[in-house]
């Protein structure tokens, strides 16, 4: 079965994807309770869980580096039959949650203002006076994407999301929005990718949380649902969820295969190693003509013109589309496509559901893989949600990496189920926070962060956004 997903729709996300969420977190003060008796009644084991207790409430105490670590999860919703996965993140004194697209392929944080002039109706706006630590940075803040723009100001305030808080998160409260960028109930957009290519320049949220030691392991984990091809699908549904310092191992079998990222940290950006249809495979060059960024705020999946049109030639009775089409191929609904991408050695099937974006008349479908001629810096590939349906996916911030494992029967159980509740925006209690004035990824003050010129950085963000983007 095919949703029916409307044309204008499919090309708005298509060309909006790139969007990641920020990391803001906090220490919180507490620390284990320890239990009074002398220490020569310690066994080994509890003798290593004071010992770290005490380092841990010291260096609190004393505003050492070391926190509290530990775990949280945020579910999603499924937005427009896999069009877009959103979850909410709470900003401000006291909090208030808002809903944002989870972008692993842009790293600014943003949402609509209440002094919103346009593109903000029907969704719910920031109002900065209400929140008694919002700290207004008198800095404009401007983002341009394929679909539209966005542009406001920068202001910082404790943000907060999967248990995880960030006290003074820099962001952007935007009030030019550009028509049909946001989609109720969406207010804005988390980057989740790393802050050399944020316009605002802001450590994003994500990284604050894992270099200021926040998580328990340096990971983000997603698992998206498919719903595009049920057709009793809902404009929201249940998305999956992303865990934040650890990954669900009731969600995939087998072990995590991970993959280096490329190059200096930028996008989640990996070597496509591998490119099948029907069995076929399509031979890819090696070097940077391969390298993709893997971005959960992309609805599809681009590729250089000429790998993308080697894919449908292996594919009975397709053809490139023209008009509103262009860019695009065309293949008749009943042929069952079977594709795969690897990354570093291993194959990752990709369904012959996720390989229709959607259907165009009554026989003819469009094909997930479109044209991205992104030229120059910007990544050859954008892997988006047609594929990170297929994986449980794993951003990992050190070393930097991008793993894949085999979704389990449990996660595969929550596609097309009508049954599982779409979650509603909550605001949680906070496990563990963090200073994101006082983190490494800062900057300057270690060299810790981002070494390339920041001229080629900027133009790869803009051209990437300016195709993929919006905010
Ligand atoms: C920040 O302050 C400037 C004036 O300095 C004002 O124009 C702007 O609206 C304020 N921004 C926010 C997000 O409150
Ligand atoms: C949707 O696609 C998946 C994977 O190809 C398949 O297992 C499932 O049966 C499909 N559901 C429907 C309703 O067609
Ligand atoms: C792991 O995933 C399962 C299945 O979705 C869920 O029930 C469980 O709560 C998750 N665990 C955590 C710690 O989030």
């Amino acid at each position: 079965m095919l949703s029916p997903l409307p044309l204008s729709l499919l090309f708005a996300l298509s060309t909006s994807a790139f969007v990641i969420p920020k990391p803001d977190a906090q220490a919180n003060g507490a620390h284990l309770p320890l239990k009074r008796r002398s220490p020569k009644a310690r066994s080994f084991e509890e003798m290593g869980s004071w010992a770290r207790a005490q380092r841990e409430h010291l260096s609190m105490k004393y505003g050492g580096k070391s926190r509290k670590r530990s775990t949280g999860t945020n579910l999603m919703v499924n937005q427009n039959a896999d069009s877009s996965y959103y979850g909410s993140i709470a900003i401000g004194t006291p909090p208030v949650s808002f809903d944002v697209i989870l972008d692993t392929g842009s790293a600014d944080l943003w949402v609509a203002d209440s002094n919103c002039r346009t593109g903000c109706d029907n969704v719910a706006t920031f109002d900065t006076s209400s929140s008694s630590s919002f700290d207004n940075k008198s800095t404009s803040f401007d983002i341009t994407y394929g679909s539209g723009q966005a542009s406001g100001g920068l202001g910082s305030d404790v943000v907060q999301m999967a248990g995880f808080s960030v006290s003074d998160q820099v962001f952007a409260v935007c009030d030019q929005v550009s028509d049909g960028l946001l989609t109720s109930p969406v207010s804005g957009l988390l980057g989740l990718a790393f802050q050399s290519i944020a316009s605002s320049k802001a450590t994003p949220f994500w990284e604050a949380l894992a270099s200021g030691g926040a998580w328990d392991e340096s990971v983000m984990a997603f698992q998206l649902t498919r719903f595009s091809n049920d057709s009793q699908v809902q404009s929201l549904e249940y998305g999956g969820s992303v865990s934040m310092g650890f990954t669900n191992d009731t969600l995939y079998t087998g072990d995590i295969e991970y993959t280096d990222v490329v190059g200096s940290q930028s996008y989640w950006l990996v070597e496509m190693t591998g490119l099948t249809a029907q069995g076929n495979s399509v031979s890819l060059p090696s070097g940077s003509d391969s390298y993709a960024a893997i971005d959960t705020g992309t609805t599809l999946i681009g590729g250089p013109s000429e790998y993308v049109a080697k894919i449908y030639e292996n594919i009975d009775g397709a053809s490139a589309g023209s008009g509103d089409y262009e860019g695009y191929y065309i293949f008749p609904c009943n042929t069952d496509v079977t594709s795969s991408l690897a990354f570093g050695g291993k194959d990752w099937s990709i369904s012959s559901a996720d390989f229709i974006a959607g259907q165009i008349s009554r026989s003819e479908c469009l094909g997930a893989f479109f044209d991205l001629d992104t030229g120059g810096s910007a990544p050859a590939w954008i892997v988006g949600d047609s594929f990170l349906k297929n994986v449980y996916s794993v951003f990992r911030y050190d070393p930097a990496s991008v793993g894949f494992a085999q979704l389990s029967d449990t996660a595969l159980g929550y596609n097309g189920d009508d049954d599982t509740p779409v979650p509603s925006a909550t605001i949680g209690s906070v496990a563990a926070q963090v200073s994101a004035t006082s983190l490494g990824g800062q900057s300057d003050t270690n060299g810790a962060s981002v070494s390339s010129p920041a001229g080629l950085l900027a133009a790869l963000a803009v051209g990437v956004a300016a195709l993929l983007g919006s905010c």
